[in-house]
């Protein structure tokens, strides 16, 4: 164990299976990603609306195996090159979670390697760091205010320092990216739909129709999105399927603008509130491009400095994982066979509210 302490790891070997996306990736220690694959199951879930947790399971168990053999031709880099491990384990879909959790196990143990498990939100805190052949690094200093807006999880940190992040403030309900998917869902343009409306709101006039912003004056960093969803269900029941089809791209605008006004309203707060002139915005919705060109121009206004992740690895990835790994590596964290899956954060995760 004490080789292990003073032990530098350079490159991992990470997984991300916690929800519907199987990823695999190489990172190195300064964040470079030397390879990074996905399989997306969109085509699995779509039938159904939503992620159905069996079939994600499921097909974990058809691709991760064959993804880690791809990434390491593609890559050129053999299991003797990689020091480490690293997976997700929380929070998640536990059969999800499993399949990564029990095949970073096993490799463990036939490859004598260390192995460690992170918190996903971990790795989406740590995505705007990672760079690649086509994005430079990108350095930013402790204290930072971190925005995380993912299917999951919205919520805002401040950034003490590596794993000491406190939670200034959260959704009470729903997370800003379900509340894009619902929201494409009653419009029928199906799943995922937060990209879809992202496009459709493209040529939309943002304010033909007036969505709600909850708690959007509030004195705090907490939001809600449960009031625009059954506000945009009852417009959409007062429309015929016709006035919908033809007011679809004005719809679109218009909720994503009562979304986007909210995230960045907040995130101004949390700015204000810490006096911090540094931030990040990370998540699945990161990638939406209203949110990152209102963000980019809140920052050159405010004089503040921002980090959004370039768009491969604002949705669910690999590589954002390694990355969180290989800083706890290197700080003499390691998991050991007892480790599990856990559907929510733990209570060491976080700083102040666990939400
Ligand atoms: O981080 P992520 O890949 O998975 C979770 O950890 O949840 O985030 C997925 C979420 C989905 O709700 C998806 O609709 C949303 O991110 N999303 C977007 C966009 N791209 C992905 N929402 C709005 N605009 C986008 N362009
Ligand atoms: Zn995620």
């Amino acid at each position: 164990m004490s080789q292990l302490l003073n032990k530098k790891f350079k490159r991992v070997l990470s997984i991300e299976t916690s929800c519907d996306d199987t990823s695999v990736a190489v990172v190195r220690s300064d964040g470079f990603v030397e390879g990074l694959i996905s399989a997306n199951q969109d085509s699995f879930h779509e039938p159904f609306g939503g992620i159905v947790p069996e079939i994600a399971g499921r097909n974990h168990t058809l691709h991760l195996l064959p993804l880690i053999d791809q990434l390491l031709s593609d890559t050129k880099i053999s299991f003797d090159d990689i020091q480490g491990l690293v997976v997700t384990n929380r929070p998640g879909l536990v059969g999800s979670l499993l399949v990564g959790i029990s095949t970073v196990k096993t490799l463990a143990q036939i490859l004598e390697l260390p192995f460690i498990g992170v918190n996903h939100l971990e790795g989406h805190l740590q995505a705007g760091f990672l760079s690649d052949e086509k994005h430079a690094a990108v350095k930013i200093e402790y204290p930072y205010v971190a925005l995380a807006v993912s299917g999951g999880h919205s919520t805002i940190y401040l950034m003490h320092d590596f794993g000491r992040y406190e939670v200034l403030g959260a959704t009470l309900d729903d997370a800003a990216g379900e509340a894009f998917d619902k929201f494409a869902k009653m419009l029928g343009l199906g799943f995922p739909g937060g990209i879809r409306v992202d496009q459709h709101a493209k040529n939309g006039d943002a304010k033909k129709y007036d969505f709600p912003r909850s708690m959007i004056k509030e004195n705090n960093a907490d939001m809600s999105f449960s009031g625009l969803k059954s506000s945009a269900a009852r417009m959409l029941q007062s429309m015929t399927a016709d006035e919908i089809l033809q007011n679809r791209e004005d719809l679109c605008a218009s909720f994503q603008a009562a979304v986007v006004d909210v995230l960045v309203e907040k995130l101004n707060w949390a700015i204000q509130k810490t006096n911090c002139r540094r931030a990040i915005v990370t998540g699945g919705v990161s990638a939406n491009s209203l949110l990152r060109q209102r963000c980019e121009a809140w920052s050159v206004k405010n004089n503040i400095q921002l980090v959004v992740p370039p768009l491969r690895y604002c949705t669910d990835n690999a590589a954002m994982i390694g990355f969180a790994g290989i800083q706890r590596l290197n700080k003499g964290e390691f998991g050991d066979l007892t480790m599990g899956p856990s559907p929510s954060s733990l209570s060491i995760d976080f700083i102040g509210q666990n939400r």
